[in-house]
């Protein structure tokens, strides 16, 4: 998300929260996260945009630490994580200035392709994107080689062929964009799933949904978008978010709240609050940013959200009322 604040360190969890929710991890260094990705091993990897280097953690460990996965040359800061093939990963590198949330003059975005199969990490530049802030990234069901990237700055959508290192705009809205000045944020998070592109506009205050058509190389737009939900309070934006078996999005909501944003038998949508504090007052979700579900039976309830005050917390989704 990109908001740096000056956050003291975690204090007691106090629970407004509808979904039982823990604090798995605290950064002692306040390292802001800002997006994450979850192993099939169950290990969380973790990106910061103040740091070029990619982390671990095992969010089964108590007291677990950080460790280093990676460190991508030439960049300052990591955003959009996915993993696109088994265990191989698409990671955005670029280097930032954290006051305009933008690319710094003369920098570009860069996608890098990380694969963990063996023990050594494979770390491969794949392509350069003309953009001054690509944020979320996601994967394409059924196109193994293609990864989609928000571009927050222009308020569109790239391809990237992850093969060939092809990248094009697939997508360009007045939904996705911020409709507003530097350092606005347009699309933050997007999620490509059952023909549709599932997106947050940060600015905007909203969830939207698009259809997916066969394009050019990948992906094109297949219709009109339509707004699914508009964050409340109207102080509160909709970060990045994971979505669930049900197709509910669980969505980080800064400054303190994880939203439920959820389709009706009717068609409409509906949302409610989580987990957290939309008002940012309870201090146990300090600035959301994403959010990603477990992989393992035991954990595939396990929504594990990632915060710019350098926490990991855990939401059991299944859970009752706390
Ligand atoms: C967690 O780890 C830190 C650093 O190793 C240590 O200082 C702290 O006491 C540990 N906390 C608990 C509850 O074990
Ligand atoms: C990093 O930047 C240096 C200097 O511009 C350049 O020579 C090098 O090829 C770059 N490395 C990568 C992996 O992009
Ligand atoms: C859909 O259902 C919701 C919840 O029951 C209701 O509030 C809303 O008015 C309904 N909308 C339409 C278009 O039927």
């Amino acid at each position: 998300m990109l908001n740096l604040l000056l956050i003291s360190a975690a204090t007691a969890l106090t629970a407004l929260a509808a979904f039982p929710t823990q604090l798995v991890y605290q950064s002692p260094s306040g390292l802001f996260f800002e997006n994450l990705a979850v192993r099939s091993c169950g290990k969380l990897l973790l990106t910061s945009v103040l740091s070029p280097t990619l982390h671990t953690l095992d969010p089964a460990v108590s007291n677990g630490t950080l460790e280093e996965v990676y460190t991508f040359p030439n960049g300052t800061s990591l955003t959009g994580i996915v993993e696109y093939q088994p265990d191989v990963y698409a990671v955005i590198v670029s280097s930032l200035d954290l006051t305009t949330r933008r690319a710094v003059l003369g920098t570009s975005a860069k996608l890098w392709r990380l694969e963990l199969t063996s023990k050594a990490p494979a770390a491969t530049p794949i392509a350069v994107v003309d953009s001054k802030l690509l944020n979320g990234l996601s994967a394409v069901p059924g196109l193994p080689d293609l990864v989609l990237a928000a571009d927050s700055d222009i308020g569109a959508v790239y391809s990237i062929n992850m093969r060939t290192g092809a990248a094009r705009i697939a997508l360009q809205d007045a939904a996705m964009a911020a409709g507003a000045p530097t350092p606005a944020l347009g699309i933050n998070g997007l999620r490509a799933r059952d023909g549709a592109l599932y997106f947050t506009n940060s600015e905007k205050r909203t969830f939207a949904r698009v259809a997916l058509a066969a394009g050019r190389g990948g992906v094109q737009q297949g219709g009109a978008v339509r707004v699914l939900g508009t964050t409340m309070p109207a102080t509160s934006m909709y970060d990045d978010f994971a979505m669930d078996s049900e197709g509910r999005a669980w969505v980080a909501t800064p400054p303190g709240a994880v939203t439920l944003l959820f389709p009706r038998a009717n068609g409409t949508w509906g949302q409610e609050l989580a987990a957290g504090d939309p008002a940012g007052g309870d201090d146990v979700f300090m600035q959301p940013s994403s959010g990603a579900f477990g992989r393992a039976e035991r954990t595939e309830k396990t929504l594990y959200v990632t915060t710019g005050a350098g926490q990991v917390l855990s939401v059991n989704t299944g859970g009752g009322d706390v």
